[in-house]
This record gives C-alpha cells, sequence and structure tokens, in this order.
C-alpha cells in the first residue's frame, strides 16, 4: 500500500515538515516518491543511482529508450550534472527558472545512465513548486522524474490521479494538492549551436525568443511522419481509453458527428470550454477550462481526459485550440492523445 503525506500549501522556508523529511530519506534510501511540481506530478528517485531510477522504469512500465529530467533546487547541483553551460542556456535559467523549462545540456559522466538512455545529454530542471523544491532540498540530491503516470496515461495533476495509476508500485506520494500549469514543462535542446523546443509548454516559443534570438520548433512536435528528436514525443501518449478525435469545423458540424455516432449506438463525449458547454447534445459533455483564458483550459485538460474513462464514453469529439501562446502546447497534448487524428470540416 503507497503512503501519502500530505503537505499543506505553500511550504514555509522556515520550518521544518516532518512528512517531507519522511518523503526525503525514502529518496536518499533509493526509494521512489511521487511529489507535485508546478506543471505535473513527478516520479523522483536519486538521479546518480541506477538502481534507484530503475525502480522509476519498472513502476512506470516506461520504455527504457526514454530518458528521464533530473530535478535541482539550486544551481550548485547543476556543476555536478552538466559537462558546460552556454551562455544562451545561463539567459534561459536566469529567464525561467525556478519554472516549467527543461533544459539539455551535455551530461556529466556520473549521471546513471538509465537517466540518460544512454544519450551524450541530459535534460535539467528547477520546478516553480515550494513543496518540489523543499523535498529536493531535504534529501540533498538531483532527482530524476517523469511525470508520475503509468506510461501511456495522461500525466497526473492531482495526487489522486497518482494514486490510481500506482498504488502498490511506490512507497509514497506526496500531496501537495492540484498542480497549477497542468502541462508538461517546455523541453528546449541547448547541446546544439541552434537551440529547438523538442517539446511545447507554458514557456511559449515567444517568451524564449525574448531571452534568445533564434530558437528552432522541432516539426514533429505537430507533424506526422516526422522523427521526433525526443525519444518520448514518438510514443501515444495522454490517451484516453475511447478514441478521440480533433474536430476542426462548426457547432453544426460537431453536431452532425454526434448525431452518426449515436446512430451507430455510441455513447459520445465532447471536450469543450465554458463557452460552449450548453451547445452540444451528446451523452457525456466535459468542460475543461474557458477558451477566453487558454491557461485555465491547459491546467484541466489532464483531468478531463481522465474523466472521459469513468465515464466510459465509445468516441469523443475535441474542439480544437488556437496555435498560439499555450494553445501551441494544448493542441500539442490534444493531437498525441487522438493518435494524430484530425476530422476536418
Ligand atoms: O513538467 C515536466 O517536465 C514533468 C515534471 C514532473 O517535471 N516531467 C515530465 O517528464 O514531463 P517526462 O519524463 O514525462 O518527459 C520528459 C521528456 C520526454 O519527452 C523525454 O524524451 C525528454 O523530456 N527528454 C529527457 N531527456 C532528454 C534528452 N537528453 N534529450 C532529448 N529529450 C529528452
Ligand atoms: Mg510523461
Amino acid at each position: 500500500e503507497t503512503k501519502i503525506w500530505y503537505v499543506d500549501n505553500p511550504v514555509n522556508k522556515e520550518e521544518v515538515y516532518p512528512q517531507i523529511v519522511d518523503a526525503a530519506k525514502n529518496l536518499q534510501l533509493g526509494q521512489v516518491v511521487a511529489f507535485p511540481t508546478e506543471t505535473v506530478y513527478g516520479l523522483g528517485a536519486n538521479a546518480l543511482s541506477d538502481e534507484a531510477v530503475q525502480r522509476i522504469f519498472q513502476a512506470k512500465g516506461r520504455p527504457s529508450d526514454n530518458p528521464l529530467i533530473v530535478h535541482i533546487a539550486n544551481e550548485e547541483q547543476l556543476d555536478h550534472l552538466v559537462e558546460e553551460i552556454p551562455l544562451n542556456a545561463k539567459k534561459l535559467m536566469d529567464a525561467f527558472w525556478p519554472g516549467p523549462l527543461t533544459l539539455i545540456l551535455k551530461s556529466k559522466k556520473h549521471v546513471s545512465k538509465y537517466v540518460t538512455a544512454g544519450l551524450s545529454t541530459v535534460g535539467i530542471r528547477m520546478p516553480d513548486h515550494p513543496v518540489a523544491l523543499a523535498l529536493i532540498e531535504a534529501c540533498n540530491l538531483p532527482i530524476a522524474a517523469p511525470s508520475a503516470n503509468t506510461s501511456g496515461k495522461p500525466s497526473p495533476t492531482s495526487a489522486k490521479h497518482v494514486f490510481e495509476d500506482l498504488n502498490g508500485q511506490i512507497v509514497g506520494i506526496v500531496d501537495g494538492g492540484s498542480t497549477g500549469v497542468g502541462l508538461e514543462s517546455t523541453v528546449i535542446d541547448c547541446s546544439q549551436d541552434i537551440f529547438t523546443i523538442l517539446r511545447p509548454g507554458s514557456i511559449t516559443p515567444e517568451m524564449i525568443k525574448e531571452i534568445i534570438p533564434t530558437v528552432e520548433v522541432d516539426p514533429a512536435t505537430m507533424k506526422e511522419n516526422e522523427a521526433p528528436k525526443s525519444p518520448g514525443m514518438k510514443y501515444k501518449h495522454y490517451a484516453p481509453d475511447a478514441q478521440m478525435h480533433l474536430v476542426n469545423g462548426s457547432i453544426e458540424f460537431m453536431h452532425k458527428l454526434i448525431h452518426n455516432s449515436k446512430t451507430e449506438g455510441k455513447r459520445v463525449g465532447i471536450l469543450t470550454t465554458e463557452e460552449n458547454a450548453t451547445k452540444y447534445d451528446a451523452d457525456v459533455v466535459l468542460t475543461c477550462g474557458k477558451r477566453s483564458d487558454l491557461s485555465t483550459v491547459a491546467a484541466a485538460l489532464y483531468d478531463c481526459i481522465r474523466q472521459f474513462n469513468e465515464e466510459h464514453v465509445d468516441i469523443i469529439y475535441c474542439e480544437t485550440f488556437p496555435y498560439e501562446g499555450i494553445g501551441i502546447a494544448i493542441m500539442n497534448r490534444l493531437w498525441k492523445a487522438c493518435g494524430h487524428s484530425v476530422i476536418q470540416e
């Protein structure tokens, strides 16, 4: 049975929390512990121990060629992990850390090869969450952590999601409430002369361009038949049990799709926003934030996708979002959750 360590948010820097001390001790002993970050819950283990990191892969059922992100609480920890820090990478750290940005840098040898999946680079991020930072400080270790879901499922945005997926597989979950951003960090490869965004997130290309002049976006984030540069981007991900389709069309077109699926005897789910919630005559209509503020859509997205499983729908139609700001990350995750299925009016 997996233990739950409740921690009230926000954590007071001066106070010692016995729950966090206990969780940190387990990390030092090579155990796997789930913890909240500002993006999604992470499944943490000592990044310097092969044994500890292998336990993460076991618990998640994660393919071993998919590298993990190492989480740090201060920049001193960075020197032990990476060979060199390009000036532009330093500028990004100064601008966005702590925060939802992962930098891919040249790795030092003693980082577990299970973390890097044998690559010469390692992904590093300093999360902007008081519980995550307190936990990393308390164990005084770099913490390798993928999202704390079973491989293929949507990333967990609450301790309940983690418990659903991993109860019995890990020693414990630090429960610090719901995460804020709701989508995983932006991943940027800083190991080449021109930096490339491998995974879009809430730190948008526009925000990055304000700090460094040129940045590319890996075309595989949105196009089929492109070989992704980030191993994790090639896997089926974030998927609900039922087939989901992105629908690029009018409300009338959506009505036709709903009608046709109902005629086939299917139980139909719709993923929509507050603005359009009353417009559909489907079996299950789930509202995911407000279209007028896309950060609310990001925050609610994975919980909505998980709810469809509880509602036992046969097919899901999902609205599309503007391809700008955090909308880029939302569309990337939906596109993957739909197995790239887009229905065009
Ligand atoms: O917000 C987040 O990033 C969350 C929280 C827990 O910090 N973590 C997360 O980890 O989303 P994960 O393992 O689910 O996703 C890590 C992504 C994968 O797509 C992986 O392939 C990529 O980062 N990645 C990690 N190291 C890499 C490397 N050296 N080169 C290229 N891609 C890398
Ligand atoms: Mg993940």
